[in-house]
């Protein structure tokens, strides 16, 4: 089974990386060289810092072998068709790790291959991030009737969140411009597994949320629309006064990279609420899980 989307795992196994991923963290020991001999390939098309190092270190926990695939020398896409490097790694690797611009790239990879396929990020999702924020939340409260407040823009990050915190049980509410609203197919979908509501403005999105979400307004591919998002989501800035509408023990989440003073103010970001370099750590729990789930050891 790939995991292109948080969904791909069903409320059922999300539970199942959540309580994973708090076991690996708890006792790295347990599991420690049990994918030994395992080839994960991890492919970036894209910038990162988290996602790069904490996969590499998580499949290095558990012994198996990570080979970075850049995408200057492998040339996917480029060089060589999808369907072909898919064909070709297919026959060297046990799960291939792309972060990609085009959401389809992965479908077309996964399509042309055995070995599973994960999201490292898309311009559709980030499910692997999704995955460490449940744990995160969950380190602080039960994660089924609690809510969750995302402000800003309706993009990956948010389409990830959307999924897992509906699927863990919690109520998740949006606060984004109306133009930068999330996929209303992914919020069909959410809206499966629980409530998601969407605002036109932070105040109501955030008004009694146990934890408040938000992501950078131009995420990786979209610098050429800066100016404009800048202008669009004024007013959308994560600051003191908009936490103090939340619940009273509400955290601050961010899947970082942050722009101070953009969608989140120092004071925020640095405050006692701040769990931003939890979630950070959880990533390398998560992926760990992730990797057990996937490879049968
Ligand atoms: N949150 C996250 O995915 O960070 P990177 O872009 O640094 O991997
Ligand atoms: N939405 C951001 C997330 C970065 C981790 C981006 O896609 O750039």
């Amino acid at each position: 089974m790939s995991f292109l989307s948080v969904a791909d795992a069903g409320p059922e196994g999300l539970g199942r990386l959540v309580e994973l991923s708090m076991d690996l963290k708890r006792d790295p020991d347990r599991h420690r060289g049990v994918l030994a001999g395992k080839s994960v390939g991890l492919f970036f098309e894209k910038p990162s810092l988290r996602t790069w190092v904490s996969s590499t270190a998580a499949a290095a926990l558990l012994g198996a072998h990570p080979i970075p695939i850049h995408q200057q020398s492998s040339g996917v896409g480029t060089r060589e068709e999808p369907a072909d490097v898919a064909r070709v790694l297919d026959g060297y690797l046990d799960v291939l790790g792309m972060r990609v611009f085009e959401h389809s790239l992965l479908e077309e990879m996964d399509a042309h291959m055995e070995a599973p396929v994960v999201n490292l990020l898309s311009d559709w999702e980030h499910p692997c991030q999704a995955v460490a924020d449940m744990v995160t939340i969950a380190e602080q409260r039960s994660l089924a009737g609690s809510s969750l407040a995302y402000v800003g823009d309706g993009n990956n990050v948010c389409h990830s969140l959307m999924l897992a915190g509906t699927m863990a049980g919690m109520e998740v509410r949006v606060g984004c411009p109306p133009g930068y609203r999330p996929d209303a197919g992914v919020v069909s979908r959410a809206r499966e597994w629980g409530t998601v509501l969407i605002f036109d403005h932070p105040a109501p999105a955030v008004e009694g949320a146990n934890a408040v979400y938000t992501d950078v307004w131009t995420s990786m591919g979209q610098e050429g629309e800066a100016a404009e998002r800048l202008s669009a989501f004024e007013g959308f800035t994560v600051d003191a006064a908009l936490m103090e509408r939340a619940h009273p023990d509400a955290v601050f989440m961010h899947c970082l990279p942050a722009y101070r003073g953009e969608e989140v103010t120092a004071e925020v970001l640095e405050s006692p609420r701040s769990v931003v370099f939890d979630q950070a750590e959880n990533r390398l729990h998560s992926f760990a899980a992730l990797l057990l789930d996937l490879l049968p050891a």
